[in-house]
This record gives structure tokens, sequence and C-alpha cells, in this order.
């Protein structure tokens, strides 16, 4: 059965964008944002604030279990707080070896520990370590930092820390998210190694999940920009999977979702600014699934005030399928 788990995108995937899409079906695990451990033990509600799925046994609200992403360096305070987000509830540490960022980098943390696997096995042991037992560990890591020579030892060095599982972002840090990401490199790691393993990266559609499946030889993706194009996709892998066909959503299911995530994010007092900044965000990457969403973008961006943005998508959602922005605009 093909596991789905829905990618941490620090940004853009936020509690409510999970609760949503977790809502819709088809994913089998999340994990947070990363929270970035540089020197300090953080204190609960510093957890709270990047999943308060913990004060939920750690799922959100449609039951799917939400992991703990650590990012950071120092191998005894990434323990550290792996231990307090256990105690919190945390249903398992995912530990973020990938992310390109400048300041990231700089500061030895995330994709740069790639140079060297022996950070990696120093950190993943550590929180082994740290945190009981039954609670599992989980590392995500890119196929090198500015080369590929290294994706076994990566790959390796994360087993031997005696983490249980490895989600492998198929391309270098110089890499990006430039596409291609390179599937094939997903299967030469599979077989090297016993732990479990999530491949990722570039799975836009159902097309690109099969050819990810039939390279990778893998049973467990993660699905991150895909997903917020698209936020049935999950759904419809899974209906593949099972041998059958589920059409894509409707252009108002999307915006109606849109409308939810501004209500999620009123709810809890995010400002107007953030509240049109991440409706635009959502949308310019639904347009790379959607065609109405194209000119839906166009002309939202332009939106400062969150009523009228508001209303366009209420607008839009009341106008007949086969009418939707795009047509209006095309006939102008
Ligand atoms: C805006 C953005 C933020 C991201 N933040 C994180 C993060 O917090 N932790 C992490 O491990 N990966 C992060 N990633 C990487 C994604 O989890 C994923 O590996 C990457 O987007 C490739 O998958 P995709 O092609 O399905 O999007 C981020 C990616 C993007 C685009």
């Amino acid at each position: 059965m093909t596991h789905l788990v829905l990618a941490p995108m620090e940004g853009l995937v936020d509690w409510r964008v999970r609760q949503l899409l977790s809502a819709t079906g088809g994913f089998d695990l999340c994990v947070t944002e990363f929270i970035r451990v540089s020197q300090n033990l953080f204190p609960a509600h510093v957890f709270h604030r990047y999943c308060p799925e913990l004060l939920n046994g750690g799922k959100t609200l449609s039951g799917v279990p939400v992991l703990v992403q650590l990012m950071g360096h120092d191998p005894e305070l990434m323990g550290e707080n792996a231990v307090v987000a256990v105690e919190l509830g945390a249903p398992g540490i995912d530990i973020n070896f990938g992310c390109p960022s400048k300041t990231v980098n700089k500061r030895e943390a995330g994709a740069s520990l790639l140079k060297c696997p022996e950070n990696l096995y120093e950190i993943v042991s550590a929180v082994r370590r740290a945190v009981p037992g039954h609670i599992p560990v989980s590392a995500k890591v890119r196929l090198g930092y500015s080369d590929k020579e290294m994706f076994l030892d990566i790959a390796r060095a994360v087993e031997a820390g005696g983490a249980q599982h490895l989600t492998v972002h198929a391309r270098t840090k110089m890499e990006g998210y430039k596409p291609p990401a390179h599937w094939e490199y997903l299967a030469r790691i599979r077989e090297a190694i016993s732990i479990g393993m999530t491949g990722n990266g570039e799975i836009w559609d159902v097309a690109d999940y099969q050819k990810c499946r039939d390279i990778s030889g893998c049973d467990s993706f993660m699905i991150g920009r895909g997903a917020i194009a698209a936020p049935d996709l999950a759904n419809r892998i899974k209906a593949f999977e099972g041998g059958s066909h589920l059409p894509k959503e409707s252009w108002a299911d999307v915006l109606s979702m849109l409308l939810a995530y501004c209500d999620l994010m009123a709810s809890d007092g995010a400002s107007e600014n953030h509240q049109a900044g991440r409706i635009k965000q959502w949308m310019a990457l639904i347009r790379k699934s959607h065609t109405q969403g194209e000119a839906c973008f166009d002309e939202i961006k332009r939106i400062r005030a969150i009523d009228e943005l508001r209303a366009k998508l209420r607008h839009d959602m009341a106008l007949p399928e086969n009418q939707r922005t795009s047509d209006l605009i095309a006939a102008e």
C-alpha cells in the first residue's frame, strides 16, 4: 500500500494547511516546518506554535500523525530539544539535512551538513539516544551538497546513526528546486540500506507519481509543491493505486479550500497582510495545476484587502464551471 507524506514547507505548509490537506484525504503522515535549533532548549510554547497538533495527541484533526522536524548542528542540543518535543506528545522526530537556505548553511546546519556524513551520523545518533526507543527518528536528506558523489555515504550515515526512516529529496543542495529530480538515485539508495525510505521531488500529478514509483521502486513518497498546486493529488494517487480513477477536484472546490484557509487564519488572529500573502502564494502554485489559476492569480495579485480577496474567490465560486475568471478575462 502506497504511503504518502505531506512535505514540510517552511512559510507554506503550516498547521492550517496540514489540517485542510489531511481532511481532503490521501496523506498518511505530515511533518512540521523545521524548528531551527541553534543555542536554546525551546520552551513548550515554541513547539506548540509550530505544531499545535501536539495538543491533539500529535495528530491533525483528521487523525494524521505529525512529526516534529528539527534542524541544527549541535548533536546534544538537538537531542535535548527532541526530548521536549516527545514529552509534549510528538509521535516522532524528523531531522532536516536538506535546507538550502544561505543563512542556515552559513551556520553549518541543513544541507551544509551533507558535506560530511559523519555529522549526520553524530546528530542522528544523539537524537536516537535521547528519545525513548519506541519513538521513531527519521532524517530528510538531499543527494549531496554540490555533487552526488557521497549519496550512498549520506544514506548509510543516517542508517548507522539509528534512524528508522530516511526521506530523500532527489537533488543536491546546489540543484535547489530545479527540475528534474533524479529519481534513479532513489533506487540505488533503497538497495543500499535496510531502513524504510521515502522518495521526494517533482511529483506534480499522478503520471509523475507513477514514473517516480517505477523508477525508484519506493512505496512511500513525500509530496510538497504538487500537493499545494493540487490539494486532491494524494487522493487521486491513492485511487490510482486502488485501481480506480478519481476526477480532478473542481475549481469551486479549490476556491472553497482557500476560503476555509482564510477562515482558519482569521480565527487565530493572522493579520490581513499575512492572510492575503498566503492566499496569493497558494494560488501561485495552484495555477500550475488548474487552468483557471493563472487568470485568477493575475487578478488577485494586486488585491491587498482580505475582504476584497475573499469576495473575489466567492464570486468565482458562484460562476458556472465553464465561465470562471479565465473566460471572463478572455472576453474582455
Ligand atoms: C517554500 C519551501 C519550504 C520548504 N521548507 C522545508 C522545511 O521546512 N523542511 C524540509 O525538510 N524541507 C523543506 N522544503 C523542501 C520540501 O519538503 C521538499 O523536499 C521539496 O519541495 C521537494 O519536493 P516537491 O518537489 O514535492 O515540492 C521546503 C520547500 C519549499 C519549496
